[in-house]
């Protein structure tokens, strides 16, 4: 089949248009079976809970070709997992998982045009999504809800991206509560940090770094992305924290670390100004971040380098790229059976 006449390696984090998506209503209390569409416009009531009080939710993940073509999807059950966790929590009815896999696989199939091929750089970003839709006012969830399901290809999410290092600031603005919705992956989690983002990029920054936001002592995670840290102690680091997106890409490196490097991997709380100083190396993992390391932190109104001049990517956050991506390229065996091949 004929690919698109795009220009994959110039692709950055954007919204294009593909031909078409998946949707399936829930109404009635339960789930009608789904289709894919061409319209990429939503039309719904005006009460609908989604616009009002953000009663909606979403995924993040990504479709790559290999090279000798198959198109893979990374750990896909997780991304289904986790969109009924934050589902519940916002009540919502949960998608099953057999129609959450279908609506990903047919929509990639029916974009095969779109996928980026091989070696491009770039890849296809899968967004399912779930909005409580149908006429509502008063504060209370909706009777009917849409799942759908769209794709982009994309580029790097940071501009300098590749394996280069990114830089972050602390943001003054929380994220979320302790007890809140921070680890689900809710929209409006992400309303809020708009102005975290704004305020770290005029600072020179890529992106926001939070801090807890009882003490504004320990790291949480970045606007996009979880952290990790290669520290002196020879353990790979990561916050543990009820605020924070259990990140999909985060648990897969820390399996790397521990079984191909030989790390001890550690999830506790990180007090960044206490602790900076014995970070070897530093990292923000996601889905569209892929593994970037981090090289300055901008907090206490100074920008402070991780280990050194801030530019240099070390040979942890190098390896746990090379196998990470080696993987989801189907370059490197999938020994933690993590790959799932949509058939084209
Ligand atoms: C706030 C936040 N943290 C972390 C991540 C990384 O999660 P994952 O690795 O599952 O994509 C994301 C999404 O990419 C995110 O939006």
């Amino acid at each position: 089949m004929i690919k698109k006449p795009l220009n994959w390696a110039e692709l950055g984090f954007q919204y294009v248009k593909t031909d078409f998506r998946f949707t399936a209503t829930h109404i009635y209390g339960e789930w009608q079976s789904g289709n894919l569409i061409k319209d990429e416009n939503i039309s719904i009531q005006e009460g609908a809970p989604s616009l009002h009080y953000a009663q909606q939710c979403f995924e993040g993940m990504k479709a790559q070709t290999a090279r000798d073509g198959r198109i893979l999807l990374f750990r896909p059950e997780l991304n289904s997992e986790r969109m009924n966790r934050t589902a519940a929590r916002l009540l919502m009815p949960e998608v099953p998982k057999n129609l959450f896999l279908q609506a990903v696989e047919e929509t990639v199939r029916a974009n095969y045009a779109w996928i980026p091929p091989y070696g491009s750089g770039a890849s296809l970003y899968i967004r399912p999504m779930l909005i409580g839709v149908g006429e509502n006012l008063g504060l209370k969830p909706a009777r009917s809800f849409e799942f759908r399901v769209f794709v982009s290809p994309v580029g790097p999410y940071y501009k300098n991206a590749g394996l280069a290092a990114i830089s972050l600031a602390v943001s003054e603005l929380d994220r979320a509560a302790p007890q809140g919705t921070g680890s689900y992956k809710a929209g409006a989690n992400y309303a809020g940090g708009l102005m975290a983002t704004l305020k770290a990029q005029e600072l020179g920054a890529n992106e926001a770094l939070y801090l807890d936001s009882a003490e504004h002592r320990y790291i949480d995670e970045a606007g996009s992305a979880n952290i990790i840290v290669s520290m002196e102690d020879g353990t790979l680091t990561t916050p543990a924290s009820n605020a924070i997106l259990p990140s999909i890409t985060r648990r897969s490196v820390m399996e790397i670390a521990a079984t191909q490097l030989n790390m001890k991997t550690v999830e506790r709380s990180i007090d960044l100004r206490e602790e900076f100083g014995s970070f070897q190396e530093m990292g923000a993992c996601g889905t569209a971040a892929v593994l970037s390391p981090v090289g300055r932190v901008f907090f206490d109104n100074d920008w402070h380098m991780v280990n050194g001049d801030g530019q240099t990517v070390g040979p942890v956050m190098q390896h746990l790229y090379d196998s990470l991506v080696g993987i989801q390229k189907g370059e490197n065996d999938d020994v933690f059976g993590w790959l799932r091949e949509v058939d084209i």
